[in-house]
């Protein structure tokens, strides 16, 4: 129940951080991963030269997320395809691909309908869920339930943290049993993974006044666009999808380089943009290609809030507004910068005075084509 809340959302939104710690546990040993569920598909996986990942809304942007970890660790080509669109198009899948559906309640009619198709072509599947016993993992190969307690509300938060949390540990998982990436490697990725928990609680602690704050001047506020670039860039395609699933308002979530292929037209002046800021860290220049978005887009008069890793000083003097982040590696930091973006969703739907918990037209599971 709700407790001491105003929402479900609001409660679920302060429990990532455990979604993410409950997720791992017992799965992190000694710098190892320990995915017992997965023994019995032991040599499927070690056979498989493809993974597919398959999801719909929130769930895709988490797989995104696992495609760009998968690949780099793991080696192996990665796929995301929205649930609906790959069952009707005659996609190619046999007994070497690895379909991995991801679904906060193992019962999205379209993910379990593609699931059912791949397994009739013969591919591997295995289930990422939040659902105990749920039909999607009923009926797959395998099954890595997250962690992240029953989610209520219809916008979904500490699940896709948990989701994210559980497609890495595939990914490291298969990184290991190809021999993709070195123990030590393995057991940095895995560090960094769990000092994530409490950098979350950071975050949800040190941003959420300031942006009920921000949501309360834009409550007007016709179109949001959301800029993120690699790994910013899922996390941009979900901050839009929650405006508009919560608050009723247009907003788009775009790669940034791909800004002068058509959508910098959209700016003028007092559109407001958030942008995901990679590490100044990084070793990529991706930060410097940001930065220098930021600066084409406020030289045609965005308001521009950055969410940037604490100490980035680049960024201050382009932007209206910085939320700051703790420092992570590169892949973990989408799993900080989304939730700013989970708040902000939440407050500005409240700022409208609009019921956070059930957006108009939509439900929880969507078990209807
Ligand atoms: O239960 P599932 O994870 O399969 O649900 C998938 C989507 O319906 C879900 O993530 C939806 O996009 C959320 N309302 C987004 O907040």
């Amino acid at each position: 129940e709700k407790g001491g809340w105003s929402s479900f959302m609001k409660k679920e939104i302060s429990e990532e951080p455990d979604a993410v710690a409950n997720t791992l546990r017992g799965r992190v040993v000694g710098g190892t991963v320990q995915l017992p569920e997965l023994d019995g598909v032991a040599e499927e996986l070690a056979g498989i030269n493809r993974v597919l990942i398959l999801a719909c809304g929130t769930a895709a942007y988490a797989g995104m997320l696992g495609k760009y970890a998968i690949e780099a660790w793991a080696r192996i080509p990665v796929d995301v395809e929205l649930s609906h669109e790959f069952r009707y198009r005659d996609p190619v899948l046999d007994e070497r691909t690895l379909v991995v559906s991801v679904s906060q309640s193992g019962e999205t009619m379209d993910t379990l309908m593609a699931v059912r198709y791949a397994r009739e072509q013969g591919a591997r599947t295995l289930s990422i869920c939040n659902t105990q016993g749920a039909t999607i993992p009923r009926e797959s190969d395998a099954v890595l339930y997250t962690h992240a307690g029953p989610e209520v509300a219809v916008a979904s938060t500490k699940a896709f943290v948990a989701q994210v949390t559980a497609l890495y540990l595939l990914g490291l998982h298969l990184a290991g049993q190809r021999g993709a990436l070195s123990e030590a490697a393995i057991a940095a990725q895995l560090g960094e993974l769990e000092a994530v928990p409490h950098k979350l609680q950071q975050v949800v602690d040190a941003v959420s006044g300031r942006i009920a704050e921000l949501a309360h001047w834009m409550s007007d506020t016709q179109s949001v666009l959301f800029l993120g670039r690699h790994v910013g860039f899922p996390v941009a395609l979900e901050g839009a999808l929650k405006l508009k699933e919560l608050a009723y308002i247009h907003a788009e979530g775009f790669a940034a380089g791909e800004l002068k292929h058509g959508p910098i037209a959209l700016i003028e002046p007092g559109q407001i943009v958030f942008v995901l800021v990679p590490s100044p860290r990084d070793p990529s220049s991706l930060h410097k290609k940001v930065v220098s978005n930021i600066q084409e887009i406020r030289a045609r008069g965005a308001r521009v809030i950055a969410i940037a890793e604490l100490g980035d000083v680049a960024v201050v003097p382009f932007a209206d507004e910085v939320l700051r982040v703790p420092l992570a590696a590169p892949f973990f930091q989408p799993l900080l910068g989304v939730v700013p973006l989970h708040v902000f969703g939440m407050e500005l739907a409240t700022a409208k005075g609009l019921d956070v918990d059930q957006p108009r037209n939509l439900a929880k599971s969507v078990t209807v084509e």
